[in-house]
């Protein structure tokens, strides 16, 4: 089913953003925006911003934010479809359907179709095929009881080549689809074949209960293949975004506001068989940002299980970082050496599980006790380093509170002097802050192609910042036509030294090619949370405003998104660029002896005071008809 592009705009023009959230979560108007507490996380002081002229809203505490039709989808967990569906309901705008073959929801249908009839395939054969019985032997050994294969829809696909191809045949099933799918594959004469082969299959779900990929494990041990065989990603199939056994186990979490994570498929299913249902599993891979964003709308609180073999640990460590980046409370679980979940919980049984998870501690205190084991206190000087890397982990908590507390703890266990703790925990900071930009700024170079990449060290590398990079950007997530056109026409994007405001800054310029600026349309379109967080805080919060708000003295209106203020940012901007050129062509006067060449840059830089002085001078006359 699709709703055409003109029905979502014009349904979204006519939604009132407030209107909509308002009536699930209680909003109180401050300055310009509305702010309450966040449905999404649990806070004490309200920092869930909602903007009336903006059209957007953010959490500052846990990072969920978007348009309208995001917050429906992410409150009510509901699809895009569903959300416009119910805003168009709100507002009794009709919603006519297309149903053009062509159009990309279709598209997507006939791969899930296409996995449905797979499932349903490989569920019958180990339900009923002769050759299945080693199978359902296997697993029943494995003390997976009928009802939970069945509510995982869990399958066996049969010996040989072709059993799934030949039904797909049966089924008109286009085999280039069922191929990209990963169900099946060509040899090098172009024939297809099976790509499952007896192997137990385990359908991944979407959140939303649509079977979206598969895993396959083989019945016996065997070196020489890969015990999971897992498809491939698709145009329904993220790994990152990924976490199995959320669709089952979602309705738990929320209600008990934890989640525990573990590495395995087996692991979930056995912990949720035995009762433990507030499981999700990473699937062998390490933890992603997108699994956290993903898990973050269910709850901030999660309880690491992994192996207890030195890879899982690893892993463990790696996760925590993660999660502690986007503010989970992070605890961990200890298990026996030896024993994973899924063999814990059966050899054991749910009550001393639970004993487990009540004995699990923070990260802190689990990481210390894995150094401890290594016997990293025992040497100073090992003693040393070992702390640094406790006080770099804590280093990730955001919340001050919570990080000063943490602190005293570390400084409490190993007899430290807090002030002592503090500077390093200080440098970690700060270190952390220039990792996270860099990362953000390799990313973007990464994006450009390489001629402008190249153009780009060119011209950026002796560029200082321009301090009006940000307000421009500030200003280009305004919505105003007359803004960005001007803005567009005076500023070069490639200009910017800063890669993060020149990476957006041309997010706007393709949405505005396309006529599509407005912030509610253009914040969906930032992949990265640390990006999509900035541009929030910077379209959402303004101090100046808040500050003067409070001033009883102040009565006039502050107006910061006008056209006059573009060109007068527009202006300081290119002030700016004139006296770092003029800057750099004395640096290289001074430098070099090349005699034509100081006189171009001479020439050079009459022009260019010229150019300032003539920015300057408009200064005073304060007009803007040009
Ligand atoms: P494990 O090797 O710990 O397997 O891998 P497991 O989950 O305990 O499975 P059993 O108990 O032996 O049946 C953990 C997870 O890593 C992924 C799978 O998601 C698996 O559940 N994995 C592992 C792969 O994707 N491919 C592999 O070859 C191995
Ligand atoms: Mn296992």
């Amino acid at each position: 089913m699709r709703i055409s592009e003109n029905k979502i705009d014009e349904i979204r023009n006519a939604a009132d953003i407030v209107d909509v959230v308002g009536g699930y979560v209680q909003l109180r108007k401050r300055g310009k925006n509305f702010i309450g507490s966040c449905p999404f996380h649990q806070e004490k002081t309200p920092s869930f911003t909602v903007s009336e002229d903006k059209q957007i809203y953010h959490c500052f505490g846990c990072g969920n934010g978007g348009n309208v039709f995001k917050f429906l989808m992410e409150f009510k967990n509901i699809s895009f479809v569903e959300a416009v569906e119910e805003v168009a309901d709100h507002l009794g705008i009709k919603i006519e359907r297309e149903e053009s073959p062509n159009d990309q929801q279709n598209e997507l249908e006939v791969f899930y179709d296409i996995n449905v009839l797979a499932a349903r395939f490989f569920s019958e054969h180990l339900a009923k095929s002769n050759e299945a019985e080693e199978a359902r032997e296997y697993l029943k050994h494995r003390g997976i009881k009928h009802q939970t294969q069945r509510s995982f829809g869990i399958g066996f696909a049969p010996f040989g080549w072709n059993h799934f191809l030949d039904h797909a045949k049966q089924n008109k099933v286009d085999l280039a689809n069922a191929k990209h799918l990963g169900l099946i594959d060509t040899n090098e004469r172009g024939e297809y074949y099976d790509k499952f082969r007896a192997r137990i299959i385990f359908p991944i779900f979407s959140p939303n209960g649509r079977v979206i990929a598969f895993g396959g494990r083989i019945l016996e041990k065997n070196d020489n293949i890969a015990k999971y065989l897992n498809s491939p990603e698709s145009q329904i199939y993220s790994k990152r975004k990924s976490l199995y056994g959320l669709f089952h186990s979602k309705d738990e979490i929320r209600k008990l506001d934890r989640a525990i994570l573990v590495e395995g498929y087996m692991d979930l299913i056995s912990l949720f068989q035995a009762g433990v249902k507030n499981v999700v599993a990473s699937s062998g891979t390490s933890l992603t940002d997108e699994q956290i964003q993903l898990l973050s709308r269910f709850t901030k609180n999660i309880f690491v299980l992994f192996d207890a073999d030195s890879a899982g640990q690893k892993a463990s460590l790696r996760s925590i970082e993660l999660l502690l980046k986007q503010d989970f409370e992070v605890k961990v679980i200890a298990l026996p050496k030896g024993e994973d979940p899924d063999s814990f919980i059966n050899k054991f049984g749910k009550e001393r599980f639970d004993e487990e998870v009540n004995r699990a501690v923070n990260f802190l205190e689990y990481q210390t006790a894995q150094f401890e084991e290594l016997g990293l206190f025992e040497d100073p000087a090992e003693m040393t380093k070992a702390i640094r890397e406790l006080v770099r982990t804590l280093a990730l908590v955001n919340d001050e509170l919570k990080r000063n507390l943490l602190m005293k703890t570390i400084s409490k266990k190993f007899g430290l002097r807090e002030k002592l703790i503090e500077s390093e925990l200080n440098t970690a900071l700060s270190q952390n802050k220039t990792r996270v930009e860099t990362q953000a700024t390799k990313q973007a170079v990464r994006i450009e192609s390489a001629a402008t990449a190249s153009q780009l060290n060119l011209a950026a590398k002796p560029v200082n910042e321009n301090p009006n990079e940000k307000e421009l950007v500030r200003l280009l997530f305004s919505g105003e036509e007359k803004i960005l056109g001007y803005i567009f026409d005076n500023v070069a994007i490639e200009s910017f030294a800063n890669m993060n405001y020149m990476k957006l800054a041309e997010l706007v310029h393709d949405g505005w090619n396309d006529g599509k600026y407005s912030p509610a349309d253009l914040v969906e379109k930032i992949d990265s949370v640390e990006l999509k967080n900035f541009v929030m805080k910077l379209t959402l919060t303004d101090e100046s405003i808040s500050k003067k708000w409070d001033d009883l003295s102040f009565t006039g209106k502050i107006e910061k998104d006008t056209f006059e203020h573009a060109v007068e940012t527009v202006r300081s901007f290119q002030i700016f660029q004139i006296e770092e050129e003029i800057k750099r062509n004395n640096q290289i006067m001074s430098d070099s002896k090349d005699e034509r060449l100081h006189i171009e840059l001479l020439q050079r830089n009459r022009e260019l005071q010229d150019d300032r002085k003539a920015l300057l001078g408009l200064k005073s006359k304060n007009e803007f008809d040009w």
